[in-house]
């Protein structure tokens, strides 16, 4: 990566809007490898990369996997459930074990935030982390890919400037306990765009100064229907009832009735406005079953399809030596 990156990808305040922006730019030429009859580049043969989650995941493991095989790197997965962690290993003696097979760059997704940075510390010089989820911190690669999907919605690709200068975002629901609405922030603000924070008053952080990229202020409301129809952008996210240590909200059935996705409330979303969710998606709760099937601008299945060729940007950038083919 350029100068700026350093070997790791860990939070976006750490790559700064730069980085933000080169590496949304590059991810325009990875959609266009992915459409490819054979999506395969050779640009990181002999690299080993292996995904360590110590929490459950399907989109962001899996993507990773796909990205990391589609530049003809090896990967390795280790999933908790069937590893010696169980056994009582400590997280750096299993890191240190596997590091010593080979590993050019380990993703991690841990249920504690900064897990990844203290990784980072443990690892050979020549390892790069790349940060799958910590805690309620953040999720890069989720900020990433739901960028660059409002740039492809709106202009077809994130381009060489990408920007979402003028598009209103609002992010609804657990912002409190989710590193997606962190990571989403910093990504939406670096390109420009304005943000609102919604849901109910117990699910919001106690501050969100400093969230921004840009210094720009991020709103907050409690009032979903009055913003709905100003909304270029719908961004739903799922209640972290794991992460909830105590009842946040009186019951899920009050949080659908006041902030779910259903048919009244779709009719005040615009014709034209995106919405997206980071998944797994909660039918029923952040959104009634079947609301988003019928709108022209639901774009949860292009977040994941854009999920792999971000990753592979940022595979690219971090261990690649710069030619693509
Ligand atoms: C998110 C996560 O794990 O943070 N999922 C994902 O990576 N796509 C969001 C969530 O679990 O709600």
């Amino acid at each position: 990566m350029s100068a700026d990156f350093g070997r790791h990808l860990l939070a976006l305040n750490e790559i700064g809007v730069d980085g933000i922006k080169e590496i949304l730019s590059m991810t325009d030429r990875f959609v266009e490898i992915n459409e490819r009859p054979i999506p395969k580049v050779p640009a990181l043969r002999g690299k080993t990369v292996c995904t360590m989650f110590f929490e459950d995941s399907t989109r962001t493991k899996l993507s990773f996997e796909a990205a990391a095989k589609r530049l003809s790197a090896d990967t390795m997965s280790m999933s908790v459930s069937s590893s010696s962690v169980k056994k009582g290993e400590s997280v750096r003696d299993t890191i240190e074990t596997i590091q010593a097979m080979g590993i050019d760059a380990f993703v991690v997704r841990h249920k504690s935030s900064g897990v990844p940075w203290q990784i980072a510390n443990w690892v050979d010089d020549h390892v790069s982390i790349l940060n799958g989820g910590d805690g309620w911190h953040s999720h890069p690669t989720q900020g990433l890919l739901d960028s660059y999907t409002l740039c492809q919605a709106r202009d077809g690709e994130a381009g060489e400037n990408p920007s979402l200068d003028g598009v209103h975002v609002g992010l609804i629901g657990d912002i409190k306990h989710s590193r997606v609405a962190r990571s989403d922030v910093e990504a939406f603000t670096a390109l420009g765009a304005k943000v609102t924070l919604i849901g109910p008053p117990t699910l919001m952080p106690p501050s969100v100064v400093g969230w921004s990229m840009d210094g720009s202020t991020v709103d907050i409301s409690h009032d979903l229907d009055s913003l709905l129809p100003e909304l270029d952008v719908v961004a739903l996210l799922r209640i972290q009832r794991e992460r909830m240590g105590q009842a946040l909200i009186p019951s899920i059935g009050e949080y659908v009735e006041t902030f779910g996705l259903n048919r009244n409330r779709m009719s005040l979303v615009r014709p034209d406005a995106i919405i997206t969710h980071p998944g797994p998606m909660n039918r029923g709760v952040e959104v009634s079953v079947d609301v988003l099937d019928g709108h022209p601008g639901t774009v949860v299945l292009r977040q994941v399809t854009n999920g792999v060729a971000v990753r592979m940007a940022v595979l690219f950038l971090l261990l690649g030596s710069g030619v693509v083919s």
